[in-house]
């Protein structure tokens, strides 16, 4: 087993520390954040990520993981991963500073035949960049491996330990090997390409799910206008194995700390070296569409907002994460509160305090029947499993207009209708369209 070095204690940094640890590797992780440390040593996770505080401990107990929020003089370990933030800048341009001061800290510290593997997601070129500045550095024999993640947030672990495939970029074999060589007890199936295009994949892997969902609220909304539903068209398009039935999702549209920034970073990327993204750009104009519509729905059932008490479900950008980043329900909530009306949000696991940082004009609430009692409109924002399990049949009864927008498609409509609810969605007929394909469907 190797010993490897993680710098860099979010969530591709901190997940992936605790996986290598748990198959058996040493990992010395480094975070400048001492706050973040402390908790890690503790074996706590600072993120919401299932599973995740279950592989510290192990790591921890069986002296595999270690975390320390400065650097050693030399790094023991030959492989040293750099997993910091490359948060959007101006422009939506990748800003890769904490990835260049990462190196440059690191590079100072290797000994010779030691490989720096990237799995930032960072601009294409920066691996090369990455190599110049080693070799500034005085770093001898050093190798450069990108080495991009594709994990989701609340599936972190599973992702991490079930790739679909581990790419690798590099121009030196023998250190894509010995990276490889890392992931050999998980038997993945592994591509080895030139580092730009490793970096590439990264990109337009998450470019391409953006755009799915971009295009199945799309037709979602043409759909609606046309009378079809677009829950089964998704599901009638995604059995046919060449396009697949994931990201198929029609509803609020795509959040979080990946997707937005990453589309607008490619855009950016090709805008600025002559080509015109002009799919990236409506990606992204439907996507930010989404929210209006949702809203619009809300508008449409009780006409003017001004003074109406709204209940918003769900304040993290998905299910089973803390994360707000990027939210899509945060943003339906301060877009309705422009509206004039009165919002709750209600979240199982987000803190009142860091919601209420970004919709400062909200009220926060953990129990969704008392939150709902009295309101105009539910509106569920995120597909929490929670809110399918809600008592609908009390909130119907105790809110004063049961109107309910469900903007995930996540609830059964038949079910909410008997419930007693005025039920909306996103790109599905009423009633009568819904019984039609129950019928084709028996
Ligand atoms: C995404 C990618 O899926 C990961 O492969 C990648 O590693 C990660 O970004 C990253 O670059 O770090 P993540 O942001 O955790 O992962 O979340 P996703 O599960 O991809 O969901 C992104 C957004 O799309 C969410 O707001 C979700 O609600 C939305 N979505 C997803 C839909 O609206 N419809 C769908 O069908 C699927």
């Amino acid at each position: 087993m190797t010993s490897i070095a993680v710098i860099g204690c979010g969530y591709v940094g901190a997940v992936s520390a605790a996986c290598f640890a748990e198959l058996g590797h040493t990992v010395h992780c480094i975070d400048t954040d001492p706050s973040r440390v402390a908790l890690l040593q503790q074996g706590s996770s600072p993120i919401h990520e299932p599973g995740l505080e279950e592989l510290l401990q192990r790591g921890i107990e069986a002296g595999r993981l270690t975390f320390a929020a400065t650097y050693p003089d030399v790094f023991d370990a030959r492989i040293v991963f750099i997993a910091v933030n490359t948060p959007e800048a101006q422009e939506g341009a990748a800003d890769i500073r904490a990835v260049r001061d990462a190196v440059s800290t690191v590079a100072a510290r290797l000994r010779t035949g030691s490989i720096i593997v990237n799995k930032s997601t960072v601009p294409i070129g920066t691996g090369d960049l990455v190599a110049g500045m080693a070799e500034r550095a005085g770093c001898r024999s050093i190798a450069v491996v990108s080495n991009p993640e594709f994990l989701r947030e609340g599936s972190a672990i599973r992702d991490f330990m079930e790739p679909d495939r581990v790419v690798l970029g590099s121009d030196d074999r023998d250190a894509m090997d010995r990276v490889a060589a890392l992931y050999a007890p998980l038997n993945p199936v592994v591509q080895r390409v030139d580092i730009r295009t490793a970096e590439m994949i990264k990109y337009a892997s998450n470019a391409f799910l953006a755009t799915k969902i971009s295009f199945i609220n799309e037709i979602a909304s043409i759909c609606e206008t046309l009378g079809a539903d677009v829950e089964e068209v998704a599901r009638g398009m995604g059995m046919d194995t060449r396009i697949g039935g994931q990201f198929l999702k029609a509803g609020l549209g795509w959040g979080g700390s990946c997707f937005p920034k990453d589309v607008k970073a490619l855009a950016h990327m090709a805008a600025v070296h002559g080509a015109h993204p002009q799919l990236l750009r409506s990606v992204m104009d439907i996507n930010h569409d989404q929210r209006l519509r949702a809203v619009q729905k809300v508008r449409q059932a009780l006409g003017d907002l001004e003074g109406r008490h709204v209940t918003v479900l769900g304040a993290a950008f998905k299910a089973n994460t803390d994360d707000l980043r990027n939210s899509p329900a945060i943003e339906l909530a301060n877009l309705l509160h422009l509206e004039g009306a009165h919002v709750t949000v209600v979240d199982p696991v987000v803190p009142a305090a860091r919601l209420l940082a970004l919709a400062p004009h909200a009220t926060f609430a953990l129990d969704a029947v008392e939150a709902a009692a009295g309101a105009d409109a539910v509106v569920l924002a995120t597909d929490w499993p929670e809110f399918r399990a809600l008592p609908w049949h009390a909130i119907a009864a105790h809110m004063e207009r049961a109107l309910l927008v469900d903007t995930r498609n996540y609830l059964d409509p038949a079910t909410m209708r008997a419930a007693g609810f005025e039920y909306r969605c996103m790109g599905r007929p009423g009633a009568e369209g819904a019984a039609a394909s129950e019928l084709i469907e028996a």
